[in-house]
């Protein structure tokens, strides 16, 4: 049974598409079978592996709208050890029909929990705020990881998830979901306040913060210049380095 992970932050631009694609691509390197799932109709993560989210027969949309729709006729595949769900900008409309529509907010869950294939890790991307897209993938998942940048803004988004959490915990299918971490993300050590912000989120939630923290490093938006991620564009750089030492925390 598959490892599922949502990565979720009410906040927008704190690095959740960055952290799916680069933690998908290391499990990946070490040999795990992972599906990377993108339910964010900005589709980022989609565009990162290359897709035109305009373009798309099949996505997440129609997993989460058409019950009879299976993993296997939306998944696109990259060798034998990445897959991916593709996002794409209907997720928009989807987020308003399942309310409207009343569509059952575990679909996600039923599909990654009941597919013939195995993967090792499922890493689930999420849109900025928290709307069905969001319960939908903690509904899926076993753990959580919630990306933080470490400015004076740090700890607003996190409040509003740890509440989510709860509910989703409480009365929406899925009693197991665990806060698997904070990650402490956009760690500029030149800056005054970071390390302030940072020693704060520790105090504030012991034990719940990654040992690893992901730097502030220009490497990382450059990488989709070429086409590719931090890990493999600049594999030296202090970011990749730092998702490899957030693969291994995970994997220990
Ligand atoms: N550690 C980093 N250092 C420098 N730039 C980064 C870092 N992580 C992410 N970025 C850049 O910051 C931007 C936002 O990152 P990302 O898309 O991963 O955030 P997000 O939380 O998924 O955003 P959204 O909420 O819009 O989905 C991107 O341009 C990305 O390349
Ligand atoms: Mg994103």
């Amino acid at each position: 049974m598959a490892q599922i992970l949502a990565v979720a932050n009410q906040k927008g631009g704190v690095g959740k598409t960055t952290t799916v694609l680069n933690l998908g691509l290391v499990l990946a390197s070490r040999g795990n079978r992972v599906l990377l799932v993108d339910l964010d109709p900005q589709a980022s993560l989609t565009v990162f592996m290359g897709y035109d989210p305009y373009r798309l027969k099949r996505s997440s949309y129609s997993l989460l709208m058409y019950p009879e729709i299976s993993l296997v006729r939306v998944m696109q595949t990259f060798g034998s050890l990445i897959a991916l769900v593709p996002g794409s900008v209907d997720l928009a409309t989807a987020a308003i029909r399942m309310v409207q529509e009343q569509h059952p907010l575990g679909r996600l869950r039923t599909v990654l929990r009941e597919t013939q294939f195995t993967f090792d890790y499922v890493v689930i991307d999420t849109p900025p705020g928290l709307n069905v897209l969001t319960v939908s993938a903690l509904i899926a998942a076993d753990q959580l990881i919630i990306p933080v940048q470490c400015n004076y803004a740090a700890m607003q988004g996190i409040k509003a998830v740890q509440d989510i959490i709860r509910h989703v915990c409480e009365g929406m299918g899925n009693p197991e979901l665990r806060l698997r971490g904070v990650l402490p993300t956009f760690f500029d050590s030149e800056s005054l306040f970071a390390p302030k912000v940072l020693s704060d989120m520790r105090a504030l939630m012991p034990g719940q913060v990654f040992n690893t923290v992901i730097p502030y490093d220009p490497s990382v938006a450059d990488a989709p210049h070429a086409g590719k991620a931090v890990v493999d564009y600049a594999p030296d750089s202090p970011a990749a380095e730092a998702y490899r030492a957030l693969a291994n925390e995970l994997l220990t």
